[in-house]
């Protein structure tokens, strides 16, 4: 965890009302903004925390309603989404929180909050997977829309790439992830070939690993594929390089802890397997007492952001409020 700035700028005689920020381009639309604020409910001088900073979409919101008097601690696991974020958000008009940046994953929750001298925070916000440009920027190595070098690390001290896995792993333990975290019914095949083609050199690059699951699945006899046979692949060496379902399992654990009586826990997320851990981490919480939840169901996008923002359809919030 590495404390990256400190407060941003703020001209405190002008910080009363909170208002709407003009906010620059930043190539992620936040998703289900509204909501999670609804749920969320920043105050005035409260403390959170937005463990996924990502572009500063929902930090920026955050920080402006927090005001002047509340403090918004952001972290995020890589440094050019934080660099990133941390310019955009020096620019929040008069009135907005001071903002204190972290280039740590959310897993290390505690070093972060005792890092910037607090206890218990009012709120914490999880939106979890990638933004829209690590997903299409050639430098993270994730896409097979165009080619580009295998890598998919959020945080470039990660010590594994998705081309380590691919080249060094036993088939075996390939096509288990393959199937346990993307539940990808043709594992055993697609692992099969990608071993079969690393015997002729390594495989370096996205459009070849896609070309080479494309080619492990059978056919649907003409019919047009939903998705691109390569997503699921794509998405469980993901979630490996990144560790994203152990990281996701300490927040749940850890974020209760550092929430006061009162303070909120909101969680989005994109995918079945992490949806699932969310419910079921905010179920036993409320079993114990330790959380009341806010959201018997999961909410989603409405039409109008589906429209907006098709990217988001997929998205799930939970909140839970401490007890
Ligand atoms: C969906 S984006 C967040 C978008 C953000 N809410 C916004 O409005 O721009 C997810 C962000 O979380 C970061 N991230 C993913 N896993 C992380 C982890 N374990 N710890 C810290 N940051 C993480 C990613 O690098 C990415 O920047």
């Amino acid at each position: 965890m590495h404390p990256i700035s400190n407060n941003c700028k703020h001209d405190l005689e002008n910080a009363s009302n909170p208002r709407p920020l003009p906010l620059p381009e930043s190539g992620h639309e936040p998703v289900l903004l509204a909501e999670t604020l609804e749920h969320l409910n920043p105050q005035p001088g409260k403390i959170m925390v937005d463990c996924t900073l990502g572009r500063g979409g929902h930090a920026a919101a955050l920080a402006a309603r927090l005001g002047p008097g509340g403090l918004l601690l952001v972290l995020d696991a890589d440094p050019r989404n934080l660099d990133f974020a941390r310019q955009r958000l020096a620019a929040l008009p008069a009135g907005a929180s001071p903002v204190r940046f972290f280039l740590a994953n959310f897993a290390e929750l505690p070093d972060v909050t005792a890092a910037a001298g607090c206890g218990p925070v009012d709120g914490i916000l999880a939106d979890l997977g990638i933004s829209t440009n690590q997903l299409f920027d050639e430098g993270y190595g994730m896409s097979f829309a165009q080619p580009m070098p295998l890598d998919m690390r959020l945080d470039p001290r990660t010590p594994t790439s998705a081309a380590d896995i691919v080249n060094k792993w036993r088939e075996d333990d390939l096509a288990n992830v393959l199937y346990q975290l993307a539940q990808e019914r043709y594992s055993r095949r697609i692992a099969r070939k990608i071993v079969e083609a690393r015997r002729d050199s390594p495989i370096t690059t996205t459009d070849r690993l896609a070309g080479l699951v494309r080619s492990a699945i059978p056919s649907r006899g003409g019919a047009p594929e939903r998705i691109d046979p390569a997503t699921r692949t794509f998405l469980a060496l993901r979630m490996v390089v990144n560790r994203e379902l152990e990281n996701l399992q300490s927040l749940l654990r850890l974020a209760p802890q550092h929430l006061k009586r009162g303070g909120r826990l909101a969680v989005i997320s994109f995918q079945s397997t992490e949806d699932r851990l969310v419910k079921q981490a905010f179920r036993s919480a409320e079993q114990t007492g330790l959380l009341k939840v806010l959201t018997k169901k999961p909410l989603s996008p409405a039409d109008d952001e589906l429209a907006r923002n098709p990217r988001s359809r997929s998205a799930k919030l939970r909140a839970a409020e401490k007890n």
